[in-house]
């Protein structure tokens, strides 16, 4: 397949790309990203070193002229759109460029996607459009949850999904959506709660555990997203939407203690700083559709990723050390 994936610098991202080069080897990629803050081009060193068919162009979502031209270029089967600003903290303090790129970026994707008869379109979100839920909730949120976002990141990301909605239902694009829980893996900008504690815990530096630490995500290792992503583009409905989660929820005081536990680290390294404004409480997706209809399951454990994701970390110091200088919040200055 030839595949115009935004946003591949990113985390998720650069993990897709390399993902389905391994399973797809004769696939056309090309990256169009914008390299953010969050963006690195490092993160597919090994890609553009290596036969597989991959390009990539420095773009904003937002740029209509140049999303067109590139795609009528490339002349794509698929757009996958992974391309967002994806951090909860950094929206509190710059909200505006949440709803630039997440809400007009989707939105003007769409429409190039519309003019030049892109037969596929993809979009990544994320199971915190659903909105807050009780700690003590037995229901997880299923597609048909309401929408109930109440941070700026997350209301950004519902609106993107109801403009890839609207596009489906009023131009017959042929588009899904994936609604995915908290990922963790190699890769991933040190700012997110995994990569902060641990590249922290390898500095000996304090790790910030918000004081609401029983607060619960469901965790799932980025290569079973990955997996995800493809079948929903091989297989997936069109106009639907597929939750993907893990059903494996860890409160952030079992991540600190996991950490350091793999790490031989002194508890004493944690400490407790103020919640962030509008820290949501918990997230649950009912991943039930994804499985039976498309027999979608995840593989990777959590103690196996967690131990994966360490030894990345450990061994890629240089990566995480150059990329967290461009970090936009201190998590300890609410
Ligand atoms: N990380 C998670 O746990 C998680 C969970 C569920 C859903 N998601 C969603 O998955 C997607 C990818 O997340 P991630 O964690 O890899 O994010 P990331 O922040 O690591 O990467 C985002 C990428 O998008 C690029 N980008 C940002 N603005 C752009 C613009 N205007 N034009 C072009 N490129 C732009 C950045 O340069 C970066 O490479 C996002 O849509 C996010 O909302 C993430």
């Amino acid at each position: 397949m030839k595949l115009f994936i935004t946003g591949g610098a990113g985390f998720i991202g650069s993990n897709y790309i390399r993902c389905r080069f391994k399973k797809f080897p004769a696939d056309s990629i090309l990256n169009y990203d914008l390299l953010t803050y969050a963006g690195n081009i490092q993160n597919l060193q090994d890609i553009e070193n290596s036969d597989s068919d991959y390009s990539f162009v420095r773009g904003d979502i937002c740029d209509a002229e140049k999303v067109r031209e590139t795609l009528k270029k490339f002349g794509p089967d698929a757009v996958i759109n992974f391309a967002a600003e994806s951090h909860n903290s950094y929206s509190v303090v710059n909200p505006g460029v949440f709803f630039r790129t997440n809400v007009i970026g989707t939105q003007t994707l769409l429409e190039c996607a519309r003019k030049e008869n892109i037969p596929r379109f993809h979009h990544i979100s994320t199971c915190e459009v659903y909105g807050d839920m009780d700690l003590d909730e037995e229901k997880p949120f299923s597609e048909n949850s309401p929408y109930r976002p109440r941070t700026v990141y997350n209301a950004s990301k519902a609106s993107a999904d109801h403009a890839v909605r609207a596009y489906h239902n009023v131009y017959g694009l042929n588009a899904t959506i994936t609604v995915c829980s908290n990922n963790y893996g190699p890769y991933q900008f040190p700012e997110k709660l995994i990569p902060l504690f641990l590249t922290n815990i390898f500095r000996g530096k304090k790790i910030p555990l918000y004081k609401n630490s029983h607060n619960k995500r469901e965790w799932l290792f980025v290569e079973d997203h990955c997996h995800a992503v493809d079948l929903v583009l091989e297989k997936g409905r069109p106009g639907q939407t597929y939750n993907v989660g893990s059903s494996i929820e860890k409160s952030v005081e079992d991540i600190a203690g996991a950490l350091l536990k793999i790490t031989s680290a002194p508890d004493s390294l944690k400490s407790y700083v103020e919640d962030r404004p509008g820290h949501d409480r918990r997230y649950l997706l009912d991943s039930s559709k994804i499985k039976k209809e498309l027999g979608w399951q995840p593989v990777t454990g959590f103690d196996e990723g967690l131990a994966a994701t360490v030894k990345w970390y450990r061994q890629n110091r240089l990566w995480w050390e150059n990329v967290s200088k461009k970090s936009p919040v201190d998590e300890t200055g609410w």
